[in-house]
């Protein structure tokens, strides 16, 4: 249980810094917006590190976890891009528009990644 609900802390946490992020970068706070944007990545990895050990933990229903994979693969592919994004727009400004169109997509992803998670977790079972 407590495990459980350092993950749901880490995902809070993590759409917090992802929002505080991007407030920086559209107020072109670039410096501050980088720092932020480097502690978001990190506290994402430590999510989705933290997610695949809930594996260990709960016995997850098949179909539940067949409609959330492809949602949270796709979502993870999807930051990625949006972080190498970001790294190339430090060195030009055509990659803006790409850039914010990543964070938006991203941001839309996430209502359904989180939708079908909560999914997943209400239907598991412990071990
Ligand atoms: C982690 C999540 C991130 C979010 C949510 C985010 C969001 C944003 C947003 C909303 C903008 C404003 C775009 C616009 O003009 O409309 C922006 C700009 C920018 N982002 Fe990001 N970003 C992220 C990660 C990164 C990373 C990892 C880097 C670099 C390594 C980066 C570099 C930049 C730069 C250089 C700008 C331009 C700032 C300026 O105008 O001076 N971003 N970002």
């Amino acid at each position: 249980m407590l495990y459980l609900l350092i993950f749901v802390a880490l995902l809070i946490l993590f759409v917090g810094f992802f929002i505080w992020t991007a407030i920086a970068g559209r107020r072109h706070q670039r410096r501050r917006h980088v720092l932020r944007a480097w502690v978001t990545v990190t506290i994402f990895v430590a999510t989705v590190l933290y997610a695949e050990g809930l594996r260990y933990l709960y016995s997850f229903n098949k179909d539940a976890q067949t409609i959330h994979l492809p949602f949270a693969i796709t979502s993870g592919v999807i930051f990625l891009v949006l972080v190498l994004l970001g790294w190339k727009l430090q060195s030009g400004n055509r990659f803006r528009v790409w850039h914010r169109a990543a964070v938006i997509t991203f941001a839309v992803m996430l209502i359904p990644t989180t939708i079908t998670g909560i999914l997943l977790i209400t239907t598991a079972a412990p071990r």
